[in-house]
């Protein structure tokens, strides 16, 4: 099993470790929850462990569709092995429904149904606080490489038709959704972080009780009770 040899970084969710092969990467996914940049957090114990196991999940089912992704394998309860990748600073949202800043920015009503699948590009940038962004600004700012803006929209758009159905088959409605990428080792394209419930919007499609980070967020409810009711229905 591999060890974790040195820590590389701590962000607000996970603890990234170097192990003994030089291109792979232990994810930590830590218990604290954080919401709007930081401001609002809480430790809320068994938090990782769900966004592991989701994650996890989400991501094997990725590769069966040949996606390609930085997962490699669930290691334990709270770690996670990766191929280590150059990540580019760049979000990727896809939106089926209208929810979040997209309503705030745009004024579109909640739950409102977009005709297509809309796509969003965002410049991970704490000190500006993720500013939406055209793919221009991403080749102006060498944010990725240009031939990668097109296959980050193509993968995310499938990636979308992809897990709306997985939910859908479980009585769960994906809002919306957002995405990372980076250059694996291999020299491809790929995705990384993760894609859990703290990074997607997933609502209960008969009741439409909100089951995602947005919980926690706007105080709607035990967010942890979200999580495991998302991963009982998809297990
Ligand atoms: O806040 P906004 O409506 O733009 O978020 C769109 C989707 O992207 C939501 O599912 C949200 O959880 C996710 N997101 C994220 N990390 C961010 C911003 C948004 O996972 N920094």
């Amino acid at each position: 099993m591999p060890e974790k040899v040195k820590k590389l970084y701590e962000g607000k969710a996970k603890v990234v470790y170097e192990t003994e092969e030089p291109d792979k990467l232990l994810l930590y996914f830590k218990d604290t929850t954080t919401a709007f940049d930081g401001v609002k957090k809480a430790e809320l114990k068994g938090k990782g462990s769900l966004n592991n196991t989701i994650s996890s999940l989400i991501f094997e089912i990725l590769h069966r569709y040949g996606i390609k992704t930085h997962y490699i394998q669930k290691l334990s309860d709270n770690e996670m092995l990766v191929w280590k990748a150059e990540r580019f600073p760049v979000e990727v949202v896809v939106r089926n429904f209208a929810a979040g800043s997209v309503v705030k920015r745009l004024g579109f009503k909640e739950g409102q149904r977009f005709k297509e699948p809309l796509v969003e590009f965002f410049y991970k940038s704490d000190e500006l606080h993720d500013p939406l962004i055209c793919e221009s600004h991403i080749e102006l700012m060498e944010l990725a490489p240009t031939e990668t803006i097109p296959l980050m929209k193509e993968t995310a758009l499938k990636v979308n038709e992809i897990l709306s159905g997985f939910f859908k088959e479980h009585g769960i409605t994906l809002v919306d959704f957002k995405l990372e990428f980076g250059k694996l080792p291999d020299g491809s394209v790929g995705i990384v972080d993760e894609i859990s419930p703290d990074s997607m919007r997933l609502w209960d499609s008969e009741t439409g009780e909100k089951l995602d980070k947005d919980r926690f967020r706007f105080d709607l409810g035990d967010l942890l009770e979200g999580y495991r009711e998302i991963l009982k229905r998809i297990s």
